[in-house]
């Protein structure tokens, strides 16, 4: 429960209701997904429906195979594009996703610190690792998950103290005895790291008081870690309400470790909204989106995350823990790969029920189809049970779905005092209450 006892809700700005066969329907829009306006429509209605925050994430990598059946991650910079949001919003908080293991620092904290300013105190970052685009950047492989947070707490570190480097009090602004700043109060860093060397101080003052909320993503062993540490927010892939009702025992009873009051965490699993004003409507709606779902891409994910190739497999064989080869090579996400490999050992799938299941679209998000009344009640008993501080909606299907989730579910969750109708305090970090 977060400390207003009440949900915390995003949107996903990552266009999911395009996925699939849904760019295809004719009121998709989707010759305007590189262009503001685009967005700045979204933002409007989600603020319009009080959400807490918008969520960009970003890839820094383009699998252009992909491109030929749908837009997938082809995406504006997440910072620029918050930045002309924010610019048409007044009180909804803007989450940007930066990486740690691509970026630099120093411009991480500028960016983030300079979208505070530009969208007066909403900013937030999404500390992401990533799992591709190393051939980006250098020759060298992706580092494996625990050197990936090593380097993460390092990256994070840096940016905060960046942050705290030049603080807002430090200008005078004395036009009578010219003292523009108390330059003493704007100081280097001296930072010399394992992973970065950064003198400081940053370029931008802070935005007076207004903190900056971390979010976090990747819940293997070291993402817990990292996420227990630092994060305000969890971006948590949970298929089950089980296996949100673990991962946020675990992430708290972390935070706690750190000596952290654990409702500073809020975990919010994905929830993808396949919504409709009828229930057939909203399973017409998952079915169109996903006919032409492609068997052997999936097929290949199993192989790359399992090592088990379940094409010359029965449909209807079911696939045993034992099945399962121990792999030792790096995958792309820890998280995911560990969330198929849970769905085996606790369900031992037929290979046709396997290939059915969100943990085997690369995402493993919630998913409720059905309507705005239904999925209310599904919120509140995944609530309820704790599995979950709120959630970041990702709408499927249809824009129709996002807008069922503005003028319908969200009313909804109002209704049954699961969510507060108005944003609090000056900025995001008191909005939520950090
Ligand atoms: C639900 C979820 C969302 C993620 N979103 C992003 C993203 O937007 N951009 C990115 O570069 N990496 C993203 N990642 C990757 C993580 O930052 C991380 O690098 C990866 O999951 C490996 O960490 P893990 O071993 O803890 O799973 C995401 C991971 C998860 C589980």
């Amino acid at each position: 429960m977060t400390r207003s006892g009440k949900l915390c809700i995003g949107l996903s700005l990552s266009i999911t209701w395009l996925n699939g066969e849904g760019w295809r329907r004719p009121d998709s829009d989707v010759e305007n997904i590189h262009r503001a306006e685009f967005y700045i429509d979204i933002a409007r209605r989600a603020e319009a429906a009080k959400l807490d925050f918008l969520f960009r994430p970003d890839s820094l990598f383009l699998d252009a195979s992909r491109l030929s059946s749908a837009p997938g991650f082809s995406s504006l910079d997440p910072s620029l594009l918050l930045t002309a949001i924010a610019q048409e919003t007044q009180r909804i908080g803007l989450v940007s996703t930066a990486s740690t293991s691509f970026y630099p620092p120093y411009v991480v904290a500028r960016q983030i610190q300079s979208l505070n300013w530009l969208s007066r105190g909403r900013a937030g970052w999404n500390v992401v690792t990533s799992m591709d685009g190393s051939d980006n950047f250098s020759d060298q492989p992706m580092l494996s998950s625990a050197e990936r947070y090593a380097r993460a707490r390092e990256f994070t570190d840096v940016v905060q103290a960046l942050w705290a480097s030049y603080p807002d009090e430090a200008l005078v602004l004395d036009r009578a005895n010219g003292v523009y700043a108390d330059a003493e109060r704007v100081r280097p860093i001296h930072h010399r790291g394992r992973h970065f060397s950064v003198e400081g101080p940053l370029t931008v003052p802070t935005y007076p008081s207004a903190k900056i909320p971390l979010f976090q993503a990747g819940a293997s062993e070291w993402g817990r870690d990292f996420a227990a540490r630092v994060a305000h927010g969890v971006f948590a892939a949970a298929p089950d309400i089980a296996a949100g009702v673990d991962l946020r025992a675990d992430l708290r009873s972390r935070a706690d470790a750190h000596g952290r009051d654990p409702n500073d965490l809020r975990v919010l699993p994905g929830l993808s909204l396949f919504l409709g004003d009828t229930e057939s409507e909203a399973r017409d709606l998952y079915a169109q989106t996903h006919a032409g779902q492609n068997l052997q891409r999936k097929q290949a994910y199993v192989l790359e995350n399992l090592g088990l190739d379940v094409g010359p497999l029965p449909a209807d064989m079911s696939i045993t823990p034992d099945m399962l080869s121990k792999l030792n090579r790096p995958v792309r996400s820890r998280t995911h790969a560990d969330l198929l490999r849970r769905l085996i050992e606790r369900e031992t799938p037929t290979v046709s029920e396997l290939l059915e299941r969100p943990e085997v679209s690369g995402s493993a998000h919630w998913l409720f189809v059905g309507t705005p009344q239904d999925a209310a009640r599904e919120i509140a008993r995944w609530f309820e049970a704790g599995a979950g501080d709120g959630f970041i909606a990702l709408p499927g299907g249809s824009a129709r779905s996002m807008e069922l989730l503005f003028e319908n579910l969200m009313p909804h969750l109002i209704e049954d005092g699961l969510f507060d109708a108005d944003y609090r305090g000056g900025n995001f970090a008191e909005h939520l209450g950090i």
